[in-house]
C-alpha cells in the first residue's frame, strides 16, 4: 500500500501552486475506511500564509468527516516540516512515508519524526 500511496503523492504534486519557491509537494492520505485524500502545497504572496501539502490533504480529510484516529497513513514527496509533524502526531497516523533529504523513500511513525510531542 505504501508504494501506491506514494505514487499518488508524486502524481498530485504537479498540481501544487508554488510560484514563489517552485518547490512542488504532493501528499496522499489513506483513511482507515479506504478513502484517499490528496493535497498539494498552496503558496501566497504573503509567504507565511502558504499551506503545506500534508496539511492540505489532512484538511480535505477533515472536511469529508475524518477525525484524529481515522487516518492510517500519509505519503509525501518531501520530508515533513516541523509544523506538519505536529499535525501528523495529532491526527494519529500510523505511518508516514516520505522522500527524505538523501532522496530515499522511507517510512516512519509520527513519534519517530517528532519525539516529546506537545499535547493539550
Ligand atoms: N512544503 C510542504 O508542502 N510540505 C513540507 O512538509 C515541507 C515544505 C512546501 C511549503 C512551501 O510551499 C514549499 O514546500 C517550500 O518550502
Amino acid at each position: 500500500m505504501s508504494g501506491s500511496l506514494y505514487e499518488r503523492a508524486v502524481a498530485v504534486a504537479e498540481r501544487a501552486y508554488a510560484p514563489y519557491s517552485r518547490y512542488l509537494v504532493g501528499a496522499a492520505v489513506l483513511a482507515r475506511d479506504g478513502r484517499i485524500f490528496e493535497g498539494v502545497n498552496v503558496e501566497n504572496a504573503s509567504y507565511p500564509l502558504g499551506i503545506c501539502a500534508e496539511r492540505a490533504a489532512i484538511a480535505r480529510a477533515v472536511v469529508e468527516g475524518c477525525r484524529p484516529g481515522d487516518l492510517e497513513e500519509i505519503a509525501v514527496t518531501a520530508s515533513p516540516c516541523g509544523g506538519c509533524r505536529q499535525w501528523l502526531f495529532e491526527f494519529g497516523l500510523d505511518r508516514v512515508t516520505f522522500r527524505n533529504a538523501d532522496g530515499e523513500v522511507v517510512t516512519r511513525t509520527p513519534v519517530e519524526l517528532l519525539p516529546e510531542t506537545f499535547e493539550l
